[in-house]
């Protein structure tokens, strides 16, 4: 088999040096092993606890490019973190990133078995708001906030400036809304319609209106959204449209919902922009061929920019974007496996394919925290990765993760590099601190992948720290640029 790679691929022949494996030349990997910086992770957890939230001093930056572009923020940069201690801080995340994940499984299950999203919705309320003027912060011991990078965006005419969560897992631009029916805490003032002169309501016959999913008319005339997460969290409203501000540009015209009703897991930030690839996400609606983002350490207090229409460099290593023909929200990328240390894991490539049903598949999200494998891939991965760490004193498994180890004596230590395989010998290694996390601040790590029951796999924002993900949506590829912030 090793020998078939070889006269097929040319790049084997420039890597092989004489007698060595074939395969593992085959992969480029310039080194088998990472350096994890054990002592720089663990300060970071301790600095983390400590930071002074940007909060809403912070106004939007002017953008310093020709093209679009916005600064991002973790979210322990902008919110304060109320947690006593880092290991309570990684079991919210995690708490909150298998919410994720279940709401994004449960979508993809309902668009393959064609119902509609609001057969769940728990709500019936929701058609009842607007009338009283009464905030009610929905601050439950569930509700600990979704999504983990935020940016700074202006609504209205003249601009109000709020957080909002940038989710390349869908699509409906929304913001919390006065009159609140139902409004959770943020850090800004609820954004006021009738204080912005651009403010207008979509009609129930407008293209945008018809887009929607869950679409109702209200006086048989003014469009009404609802987006239900599926995990319990929904926001409900008019539809409508705004004029946006990224730093110093606007966009006019952009259909938004008004969130008069909002309900579940998004704490922290005052809406959400959806960069899916359906026609209603920000994305979409500015017509762009391209975006790229880079997302800092969710532990530094730095930012990085979300950027409209500027090239990729040609350095960038690209893969196919995938569609779903099923869901256009998902940003399915063409995996074809998963190395550990220089060696190829056995997993058929099935593994990382959408099937006929629309099953399957992985996709790249920024709002998953972990990537999630189908449970037989992962097990190959983890099994892999422990006989690469077996000279590594091991601990006991923390939440999700069941591959712990206890680092608390070293500041560094070598461990297998991991790199995604995509097509035409493109290989993405990955850092070592982008798959061995810590999750105290006593020198507790863990391998950060983990398995899910569903068919959907999820590349998530922890294995693309640091490097720059741009979605060339033209030529439908997908690119990464290693240690472009
Ligand atoms: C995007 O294209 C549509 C249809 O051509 C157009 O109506 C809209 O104004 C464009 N949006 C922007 C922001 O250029
Ligand atoms: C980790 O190892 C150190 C010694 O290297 C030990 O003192 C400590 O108790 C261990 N921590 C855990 C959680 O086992």
């Amino acid at each position: 088999m090793g020998f078939l790679f070889c006269v097929f691929f040319a790049a084997c022949f420039f890597f092989t040096p004489p007698f060595a494996d074939c395969s593992r030349s085959l992969l480029q990997i310039p080194h088998p092993t990472a350096l994890l910086d054990v002592a720089e992770a663990l300060q970071n957890t301790r600095n983390v606890l400590s930071f002074t939230p940007i909060g809403q001093s912070l106004s939007a930056s002017p953008s310093p490019t020709s093209f679009l572009s916005l600064q991002i923020y973790p979210r322990a940069s902008v919110q304060k973190t109320s947690h006593p201690d880092y290991k309570s801080l990684t079991l919210s995340r995690l708490q909150r990133d298998s919410a994720r994940v279940t709401s994004l499984a449960t979508r993809l299950d309902l668009s393959v078995s064609g119902i509609s999203m609001s057969d769940l919705k728990p709500l019936g309320k929701g058609s009842e708001f607007g009338a009283e003027d009464v905030e009610s912060p929905i601050v439950s011991g569930s509700s600990q906030g979704s999504g983990e990078y935020f940016s700074r965006v202006g609504i209205g005419k003249p601009p109000s400036q709020v957080y909002m969560v940038l989710d390349t897992g869908s699509d409906v631009n929304w913001v919390q809304c006065s009159p609140c029916a139902d409004c959770y805490q943020q850090s800004d003032p609820i954004f006021e319609p009738s204080l912005s002169s651009s403010y207008s309501p979509l009609n129930c016959d407008t293209q945008q209106c018809k887009y929607l999913d869950d679409s109702e008319c209200r006086n048989d005339r003014t469009c009404v959204y609802e987006v239900s997460y599926g995990d319990g969290s929904y926001t409900v409203g008019d539809f409508v449209t705004e004029t946006i501000t990224l730093g110093s540009d606007s966009v006019n015209n952009v259909a938004i919902g008004c969130g008069h009703n909002n309900e579940g897991l998004f704490v922290g930030a005052g809406g959400l922009l959806g960069l899916g690839g359906g026609p209603l996400s920000f994305s979409s609606q500015l017509n762009a061929t391209t975006f790229s983002y880079c997302l800092v350490d969710r532990d530094s207090d730095s930012a990085s920019t979300l950027e409209f229409d500027s090239a990729l460099p040609p350095n960038a290593i690209t893969a196919p974007l995938l569609r779903n023909h099923q869901l256009d929200t998902f940003y399915y990328i063409g995996l074809t496996g998963i190395s550990v240390g220089g060696e190829l894991l056995p997993i058929p490539e099935s593994a990382f394919k959408i099937d006929e049903s629309g099953n399957g598949g992985i996709i790249i999200d920024s709002g998953t925290a972990v990537t999630r494998l189908q449970t037989d891939t992962y097990n190959a991965l983890r099994d892999a990765f422990i006989k690469g760490t077996k000279n590594l004193p091991s601990a006991d498994s923390v939440a999700l993760f069941d591959t712990c180890y206890n680092l608390s004596s070293t500041s560094s230590v070598d461990v297998p590099t991991l790199s995604f395989h995509f097509p035409e010998g493109k290989v993405v290694p990955l850092p070592a601190k982008n798959y061995v996390i810590p999750v105290d601040s006593v020198g507790t790590f863990c391998f950060a992948f983990a398995p899910t029951s569903s068919t959907l796999s999820i590349i998530g924002n922890v294995q693309q720290q640091g490097i720059r993900v741009g979605f060339d949506l033209g030529n439908s590829r997908v690119g990464f640029v290693p240690n472009k912030c």
